[in-house]
Formats: C-alpha cells, structure tokens, sequence
C-alpha cells in the first residue's frame, strides 16, 4: 500500500496530473476515482485519455447514461461513471470483471459505490477545497496499483 497527495490550484493542474498519469500507463491498469460531484474526476480523466493517446479531437465526455465508454488509446481506455448505479447486478451485465484488469485501462468514476472492485488498482480521491482548490489522495493496492503511482510521481516532480 502507498499514499500520496497532492494540492490542485486548477482545472488545468489537474488535468496535467491526469495527462502525466496516462503518459506513465504502460500495462493495463484500474484506475478508481472517488470525490463529490464537480470535485474533477472527469477533468482527471480526459488528461488521462490525451497522455494515452487519445486523439485530441475525441471529447472525453461523462458515460453517466451510459455506464461506459471506450476510447483508444496507446491502450483501450474504459471509462466508468458508476453513479447513476443502484444494484451491482447492473456491473455482471455489463460485464464489467472483464476489464478489472482487462486489456486496457479501466477509469472508474464513483468507484467507492462498489467495495471490492479489484485487487490491485489505483485510487484517487478529489476533495473539493475552495472554488478552484482540490487536494487529491492516491492510494496505491497491489504491484500494478504502486508501480503505477511511482511512476507519476517521478514524472510529476520531473516537470518542475
Ligand atoms: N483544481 C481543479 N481541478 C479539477 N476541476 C476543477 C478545479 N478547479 C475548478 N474545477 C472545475 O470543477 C469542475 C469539475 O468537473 P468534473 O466534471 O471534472 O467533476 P466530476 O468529479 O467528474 O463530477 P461528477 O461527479 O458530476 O462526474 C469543472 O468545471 C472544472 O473546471
Ligand atoms: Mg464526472
């Protein structure tokens, strides 16, 4: 298990993070994202698309109606938004095991709705602290969970 944390002053900041984040992926990965409505989980996660590959003029938008989509990147990206679920049979429907690891990189928004989701994976939690102030948790679970954390924290200090 590791920790890290970090303050963001910015959308932009953050979408940085995520963007060195997706930079650094280099094996399929699950990445779950925590924190309160308009805390900038989905900020986070199209940094993560554009340092993956995504092409730039894909819109990385919400799947809050449709659970999931896909991007390609370096690597598939699966991108979850779990906060219109209700019954965790929805999650065996759509046959979300498959990509807790799969072939790609699973990014899980409201992922705390679901304990147990993965046994290695990489948690980020965005606590809202003012208008454009957030300070966002890592907590890294298994090998994968903490090469990965590792490796943005280089790439991050790296920048400045
Ligand atoms: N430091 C910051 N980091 C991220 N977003 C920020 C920051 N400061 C301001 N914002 C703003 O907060 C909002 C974050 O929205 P975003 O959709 O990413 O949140 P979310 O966590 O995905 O919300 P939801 O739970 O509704 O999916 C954006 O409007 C963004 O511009
Ligand atoms: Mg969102």
């Amino acid at each position: 298990m590791a920790e890290w944390k970090l303050d963001s002053a910015s959308a932009e900041e953050t979408w940085r993070l995520g963007m060195y984040l997706g930079q650094v992926i280099t094996d399929p990965a699950v990445i779950l994202l925590n924190g309160d409505l308009g805390a900038g989980k989905t900020c986070l996660t199209q940094g993560i698309a554009r340092g993956l590959g995504v092409p730039e003029d894909e819109a990385i938008t919400s799947p809050t109606y449709t659970l999931m989509n896909l991007y390609q990147g370096r690597l598939p990206l699966y991108h979850f938004d779990l906060y219109r679920l209700v019954d965790p049979d929805e999650l065996e429907e759509l046959g979300m095991e498959e990509y807790l690891p799969g072939e790609g990189v699973a990014v899980v928004e409201w992922a705390d709705r679901f304990e147990g989701l993965c046994p290695s994976y990489l948690e980020i939690r965005i606590c809202h602290r003012g208008l454009d102030l957030r300070t966002i948790h890592f907590h890294a679970v298994g090998t994968t969970g903490r090469n990965l954390l590792e490796a943005l924290q280089a790439a991050w200090q790296q920048q400045r």
